[in-house]
């Protein structure tokens, strides 16, 4: 399996063709009629029509496909495999029963790859900046320009949105994730992919579960308790599939207490399909699947790509009675009902051009929404262009392009990558991993634009000498600090890379108006930060990151974003202060070294011996071991400030099955804005729980002076803790106390009641 996954992935980048699939998925003639197109039956029982008519082969062929290369080694000639769209992923339908193809895009931040398909797709900031806007109705927004432009690429099923825990802020896929809280992840993905599901496509979450560090991800072994596991990384799945009802869970590649995800049948089916009710399937992560028998018994329902299990082994395995027919028709089952489900038979996406201007609106939105003020010291922003007679712009690549992720949820760059990769690395299949690729939206351009008066000039900050006196001969100096993440590899620091630290500082030094813009896909950390005289937390910033990034330094937008992950003062404050790395491979691991790749693959690519990630800080993730611990932050879970400020008063707390807590903001600066005012609840000490959790929040808007009363409905559930006696979650009695206020650090108002 390891050399097949190598083989996977060094094709990854080099095998991806252009086809031009046909606009109509063929099989599915719309004109012909069968009994399952009857749309008033229920999706479970026009599958169950389809799956009458079956032969064995055909139920076997849907339950696995080509992708990644894997047994699509060049543009195919001629067969079922010349319809798919990309070689990402790819399922061939049933003609005879019209069963559709099923054609597959990663699409996190905006559908991945489309230019290896000769095709445009808007690139979004990352998640991280969909998280730090807190905002459900601009995420149902950023799902539904997802799910139109996944439509209009001729695709049926999206394997977007990632929620896995940031418990480990060196992880390198934190920029696909939605932060470190449970409640804030699922419900902002729930509202994703409900609408990209209206919009008629398949959706998934992913990657299920404890998937929570990407270094040595294939051989990994989560090590956790099942409450801890229900409190946190299960509970963001089942926030989200109560509120989008997806089609789709993709399991991960990890082991979970010694047995891998998509083999294991405590995650896959006693929780998944009986505890949470999940009527959909599974289906791995890109080769993810372990074995044929104990996978499909487990519940596992689809193998991506390939058929090395789900293939002629598993029609073995159902003819010899291992796998019983009855389990074969559930895989098949889950599958055709999704389809139904989700709209992909009655209403096939035609292939069209995507709505680009759409697509710019909303990314912009979402980059203006996610960005974090995080210190603004004597008003420092906005800056005031009238004013300003010259401005240093450092680093960065800010002449260039804002900074993206690496790795399957890439949005090919419009234009190409603004910063090439150096030809040595450009040929290397990995460097689609390795190196950054820049989307062409440029600060610098965005900067004077804003600043026509000024003398903008841009230093590359390669040389700190020389950029500390451009910075000194200017009214201001902006640094553009940037940290590259990508799938597959972890960092080693959540230190800012290639001596940007030593850059800033001499910046500083030089200039006391030194802004920092933070392009990042996670927390950094900032030896500098009492030297600088504001800081902004741009995450990945997208295609409009430049616009977006200009609007809040220059103040058309007041900031209101909040972190949704703590920013800590050091790596020694983590719950584990060194990373679980993969051990050295050894003679006996395939480790392929790559021309030009850093360091040895297998530290990237985890092709190396298994090894135990021992998560025993449990359900402290994030900001709930920083309080448990008592350790200060750098920045906390749900901080961010504004242009303006805010007061908070008149708590009223109302128990009951829905416990109603109501509570008046006050904008009382001189702008407008938009305040999140997040509710956190303290459970009894007898519930063995963290200080603090957050159990709910509302982004309001307010007017210069305007006072609002608000009231955050907290259901039971989310005080609720799981019992492992029981198996079930429980409300504990005793007193809670309902804390309320700008931040989890920054909460002046509480009241106890009981329960
Ligand atoms: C990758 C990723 C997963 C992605 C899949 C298809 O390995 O882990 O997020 O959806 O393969 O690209």
């Amino acid at each position: 399996m390891i050399k097949r996954l190598a083989l996977a992935f060094a094709s990854l980048t080099a095998l991806l063709v252009v086809s031009n699939a046909p606009a109509q998925f063929p099989g599915m003639s719309s004109s012909k009629h069968y009994a399952w197109s009857d749309k008033s039956l229920s999706p479970d029982a026009r599958a169950d029509m389809v799956i009458k008519e079956m032969t064995l082969d055909e139920k076997i062929q849907l339950l696995h496909g080509p992708g990644w290369g894997v047994l699509m080694s060049s543009a195919p000639e001629s067969g079922p495999l010349t319809r798919a769209i990309s070689v990402l992923g790819f399922i061939p339908g049933i003609p005879r029963l019209g069963v559709p193809d099923l054609q597959m895009t990663d699409s996190n931040q905006g559908v991945s790859m489309a230019g290896t398909k000769g095709r445009y797709a808007t690139a979004l900031p990352s998640d991280e900046a969909m998280a730090a806007a807190w905002d459900p109705a601009l995420s149902y927004e950023i799902g539904t320009m997802i799910g139109h432009e996944v439509r209009a690429l001729g695709f049926n099923m999206s394997l977007g949105s990632g929620i896995n825990m940031i418990r480990e802020p060196r992880n390198g896929r934190t920029f696909e994730y939605k932060g470190e809280d449970p409640l804030l992840a699922g419900t902002l993905a729930g509202q994703e992919l409900k609408a990209e599901k209206a919009l008629h496509i398949i959706t998934d979450l992913k990657h299920y579960a404890v998937n929570d560090q990407d270094a040595g991800r294939i051989v990994v072994n989560s090590i956790i308790s099942k409450r801890a596991m229900q409190e946190s990384d299960l509970l963001a799945f089942q926030i989200a599939l109560r509120d989008s009802d997806a089609g789709a869970f993709m399991c991960s590649y990890n082991r979970i207490n010694g047995i891998y995800a998509c083999e294991n049948p405590y995650t896959l089916t006693d929780v998944l399909k009986k505890q949470f009710g999940f009527r959909g399937f599974v289906v791995s992560d890109w080769g993810g699947t372990q074995s044929t028998v104990a996978a499909a018994k487990a519940g596992l329902d689809m193998e991506m790509p390939g058929n090395d299990s789900f293939g002629a082994p598993l029609k073995k395995a159902v003819e010899s009675g291992e796998v019983p027919m009855d389990r074969l028709n559930d895989m098949v089952h889950r599958i055709l009902r999704t389809e139904f489900d989700s709209g992909i038979f009655d209403d096939p996406p035609q292939q069209d051009a995507p709505d680009v201007l759409k697509g710019l609106e909303v990314a912009q939105k979402t980059e203006e929404h996610g960005i974090v003020l995080l210190k603004n010291s004597a008003g420092q922003l906005p800056l005031n262009a009238g004013a300003i007679k010259s401005i240093a712009v450092i680093g960065g690549h800010a002449d260039a392009g804002v900074i993206s992720g690496g790795g399957s949820s890439q949005v090919s760059p419009a234009g190409g990558n603004a910063v090439p990769p150096p030809p040595e690395m450009a040929r290397n299949p990995l460097a689609f991993f390795l190196l950054p690729v820049y989307h062409r939206s440029v600060p610098l351009k965005g900067i004077e634009a804003k600043a026509p008066h000024a003398a903008v000039k841009f230093d590359p900050g390669t040389d700190p000498a020389a950029a500390a006196a451009l910075a000194k001969s200017s009214d201001v100096a902006i640094v553009f600090a940037v940290q590259h993440e990508s799938e597959g590899m972890d960092l080693k620091t959540i230190a800012l890379p290639d001596k940007q630290d030593a850059l800033i500082e001499a910046v500083a030094a030089a200039n006391p108006h030194t802004i920092v813009v933070v392009e990042s896909g996670g927390a950094v950390l900032m030896p500098w930060i009492d030297k600088v005289a504001a800081i902004v937390e741009a995450w990945f910033p997208g295609i409009r990151g430049s616009e977006a990034i200009a609007n809040v330094l220059f103040g058309q937008v007041n900031p209101s974003g909040k972190l949704p992950i703590t920013f800590p003062k050091s790596e020694a404050d983590l719950p584990h202060p060194t990373h679980i790395d993969p051990p050295k491979a050894d003679a006996t691991h395939v480790v392929p070294k790559l021309p030009g790749a850093p360091g040895p693959v297998g530290m990237m690519m985890g092709i190396a011996p298994p090894f135990d990630a021992n998560y025993d800080e449990g359900l402290k993730v994030g900001y709930k071991w920083y309080d448990a611990e008592k350790k200060p932050v750098l920045f906390p879970f749900g901080y961010g400030l504004s242009y303006t400020t805010y007061a908070y008063s008149g708590l009223k707390v109302t128990p009951g099955d829905s416990t109603e807590v109501s509570f008046t903001v006050k904008n009382t600066g001189k702008r407008a804005g938009s305040e999140i005012a997040q509710v956190y609840a303290s459970l009894p000490d007898s519930a063995g729980e963290p200080p603090n959790r957050l159990v709910g929040w509302t982004k309001i808007d307010l007017a210069p002076g305007e006072s609002k009363q608000v009231t955050v409905p907290v259901t039971r559930e989310r005080l609720q803790i799981f019992d492992e006696a029981s198996d079930s979650w429980k409300l504990v009695s005793g007193q809670y106390t309902l804390r309320v206020g700008a931040s989890s650090r920054d909460l002046p108002l509480h009241q106890s009641v009981s329960f």
